[in-house]
């Protein structure tokens, strides 16, 4: 078996290296306090993509201590927009992005007016579970861009514009510039509230935009364990030292539910996500189950809150949509 983790020291000091893992087949690497040095990671994506049954590769940069910040920058005015929701998590695959679309169509079902926004510079996934992948966007003018719209909700994403193959080095210096155009030039029109999908990690690129958007607060997502929560931790440090509010956190993959018979099993313990909230002292907006109709169906292109509307794992999802709409 390939040692990922030894194919990682070659590049990166084994002090920065928090973890390195492999979901199916894209490896994860989160590193805490590295120097954010671009060339490295695109050369390190690259070794690692050369590796049979490595189709996916992500480097991801995380400060254990905030870095400074510097208050006051201008925020971007974005037209149309009443409300707008940051979908956050400390690392890569906990289900930010399918917490982030189904959020969305949750509150369209709600009679909000919604937008979902995909910064997610490392692994934009919304156009895929919006089936919008590898549509380019129109422009009737050439200079603004017209949203996608699938189940009632208006979708755009950085993935449109940087594709697949973009070397990070592209991705990490002019990702600011191009989320912020994408936000600016795309007609909107009247939302109620837009969710945009974060990068994960807690980098320079997270906190630019964390100072430049005006969130009205912040959704983290984790994953019971322990190390998800511990890095969704940074993240709300983070945003807090910027001054943004953090919404509540949602529990991803809290229990399996057994497809054959319905009984859910807590493989991490019951509790860790909420008795993290509560330490931290910041709100428990709900649970979404480990279950494959919520992995199917968004890989597919059909979020089950379409999909699936009457289901409970529908149900989970209105209930996290509705808490958020009221701290709003
Ligand atoms: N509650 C869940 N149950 C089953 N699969 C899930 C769940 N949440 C996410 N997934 C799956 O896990 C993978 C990673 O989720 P994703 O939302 O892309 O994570 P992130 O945006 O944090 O990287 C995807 O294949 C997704 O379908
Ligand atoms: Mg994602």
């Amino acid at each position: 078996m390939v040692d990922f983790h030894q194919i990682v020291q070659k590049y990166f000091d084994i002090k920065h290296i928090k973890s390195v893992q492999n979901f199916n087949t894209h490896v994860i690497v989160t590193l805490e306090n590295a120097p954010e040095d671009e060339n490295k990671a695109a050369e390190l994506k690259n070794e690692l993509l050369r590796l049979d049954g490595v189709e996916n590769a992500s480097i991801i940069f995380t400060r254990k201590k905030a870095p400074e910040v510097s208050f006051g920058l201008e925020k971007w005015q974005i037209k149309g927009i009443k409300h707008i929701i940051g979908v956050a998590s400390g690392k890569g695959g906990v289900g930010k992005s399918t917490t982030a679309v189904n959020l969305a169509l949750a509150l369209a079902d709600l009679g909000q007016k919604v937008a979902i926004f995909d910064a997610d510079i490392y692994g934009p996934s919304i156009p895929t579970m919006l089936s919008f992948e590898n549509t380019p966007p129109v422009s009737y003018d050439g200079k603004i861009f017209e949203p996608f719209e699938n189940f009632g909700v208006k979708a755009m994403s950085i993935g449109s514009l940087i594709d697949r193959d973009t070397p990070l080095i592209w991705r990490g210096s002019k990702a600011v510039g191009a989320i912020e155009q994408m936000l600016k030039e795309t007609n909107w029109g009247e939302i109620d509230v837009m969710v945009i999908d974060m990068p994960p990690g807690t980098g320079d690129i997270q906190i630019t935009l964390s100072q430049r958007i005006c969130f009205d607060g912040i959704v983290i997502v984790s994953t019971p364990q322990d190390i998800a929560l511990i890095d969704a931790v940074k993240g709300v440090n983070m945003f807090e030292k910027i001054g943004v509010k953090i919404l509540g956190l949602v529990q991803n993959m809290s229990c399996y539910i057994c497809p054959h018979c319905g009984k859910p099993t807590y493989i991490f313990g019951q509790d860790g996500a909420k008795e993290t909230a509560d330490r931290l002292g910041i709100k428990f907006l709900g649970d979404v189950p480990l279950d494959i109709d919520i992995r199917q169906t968004s890989d597919s292109g059909t979020p089950i809150v379409a999909a699936l509307p009457d289901s409970l794992q529908t149900k989970a999802y209105t209930k996290i949509a509705d808490k958020v709409l009221k701290s709003l």
